[in-house]
């Protein structure tokens, strides 16, 4: 039996991806617009029973003072990133989602989201101790104000820079004391966030390549809690192709001689990433993928850069040169022009489906069946897209028949 009342709490509630998930979740649920987009409605995945859009309830976290109605009209009109037709009958919604998001933390958030942040949510004088018990309330009260049968938290929020996973951080005893001791510069707000849900027994889902719950700590952790998590960061755009493309050399015997990835994008995502801190682990999560499917490490990398008028709209330009029979030198380009919050908010949607379906059927830790939907998916070593989809294929055919001799 699908659940009636499922929460999804996403951290970053007033940016571009959670906000394009709500308006994506309630124009779905109010019958505007059709289930384009979502995996969750593929044939393949039909026979689970995962819970309808529409006994989604939201709320979240941001570190700035704004709203979800302003940022999806603002989506609408400046970027063309949502259609504004459907906006005027899903006000009332966006308004209500409104009033459930909550002050977030930014202590040690790295200084391209720190000047983002309202001066309240960066107090000096909140001790990291405080500051989970805070957030972790705020997971209770929304569960208990809606009579919610369980909550699945996002983490939708911009990119951190890495944190250094040294000897405090692997072991939960340790990662308590680091947080007793109010040690704030070895911790980042993703890590927090993870760790207040873990806790409070809310599965957790990681769609930025910020550290969030790879520490081993809060493995511990949610082994300890019986709670499934997952992550990191979203496979939507360049690296979605990049990975079903790779195979196709290996599977011809074609030497991939240099692979490089120039990526334009806009909107406050690109603007965090111009800076060289927070791009760090956006970078290397984009380009751990190719080495892992070549079984070696072309020239190459990628870069991203900001252009503002692009708004929600991203362009990267892939060009692959190899080489074939005879030593023979020759070239593949592609140009994958989407838009980011377009191609991610289905997604978010089918990882919130499925990790509510992992938490009801009681597993735990990480669910590695989820490898397809991430560029850097953790505890897989698989990177080919088409074999990730059969891992989760054979999770769900597994349950259909599991569920089918009851
Ligand atoms: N295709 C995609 O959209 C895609 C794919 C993979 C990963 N991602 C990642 O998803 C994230 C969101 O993307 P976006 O386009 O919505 O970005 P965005 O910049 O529009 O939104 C990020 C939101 O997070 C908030 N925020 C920043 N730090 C926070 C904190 N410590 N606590 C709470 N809120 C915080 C910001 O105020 C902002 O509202 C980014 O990290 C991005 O790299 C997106």
């Amino acid at each position: 039996m699908a659940p009636k009342r499922v929460g999804a709490w996403l951290i970053g509630a007033y940016g571009a991806l959670a906000t394009t998930v709500v308006v994506g979740a309630k124009a779905v649920a109010r019958g505007l617009c059709d289930r384009t987009g979502l995996v969750t409605e593929l044939a393949e995945l039909r026979g689970l029973p995962l819970l309808p859009l529409d006994g989604l309830v939201f709320g979240g976290w941001d570190i700035r003072r704004f709203s979800v109605w302003k940022r999806a009209e603002e989506l609408a009109a400046r970027d063309a990133a949502i259609p504004s037709g459907l906006l005027p009958s899903l006000k009332a919604d966006l308004r209500a989602i409104d009033r459930e998001v909550r002050p977030g933390t930014a202590v040690n958030s790295g200084p391209a989201i720190s000047v983002l942040a309202d001066p309240t949510m960066q107090s000096a004088s909140e001790t990291l101790h405080d500051t989970v018990e805070r957030l972790a309330g705020d997971l209770e009260a929304f569960r208990l104000r809606h009579r919610l049968d369980r909550v699945v938290v996002v983490n939708l929020a911009s990119t951190e820079p890495p944190l250094k996973v040294g000897r405090k951080l692997r072991r939960l005893d340790d990662f308590l004391r680091l947080i007793r001791q109010d040690r704030r510069q070895e911790i980042s707000p993703s890590v927090l966030y993870a760790y207040a849900a873990l806790r409070g027994g809310f599965p957790y889902i990681n769609f930025t390549p910020s550290v969030g719950a790879s520490i081993p700590a809060l493995h511990e952790l949610a082994l300890k809690h019986q709670v499934p998590f997952y992550g990191n960061d979203g496979k939507t755009g360049e690296t979605l192709v990049k990975t079903v493309l790779a195979p196709l050399f290996c599977y011809r015997n074609l030497r991939v001689l240099s692979w490089k990835g120039y990526n334009i994008l806009g909107g406050l995502d690109g603007m965090v990433l111009r800076d060289q801190r927070h791009k760090l682990l956006k970078v290397r999560s984009k380009e751990r993928v190719l080495a892992g499917i070549l079984g070696y490490r072309p020239y190459g990398g990628v870069s991203i850069e900001y252009v503002p008028s692009l708004g929600s709209w991203k362009t990267a330009w892939d060009f692959i040169h190899f080489e074939g029979f005879l030593g023979t030198r020759m070239s593949l380009q592609f140009i994958w022009q989407g838009c980011d919050a377009i191609l991610a908010a289905p997604l978010v949607l089918d990882l919130i489906r499925l990790t509510e379906f992992a938490h009801r059927r009681g597993e735990a830790g990480p669910m590695t069946h989820l490898a397809c939907f991430f560029k850097d998916p953790m505890g897989v070593k698989e990177h080919r897209f088409s074999h990730q989809w059969e891992i989760l294929l054979q999770y769900v055919n597994q349950h259909r028949a599991a569920l089918e001799a009851r």
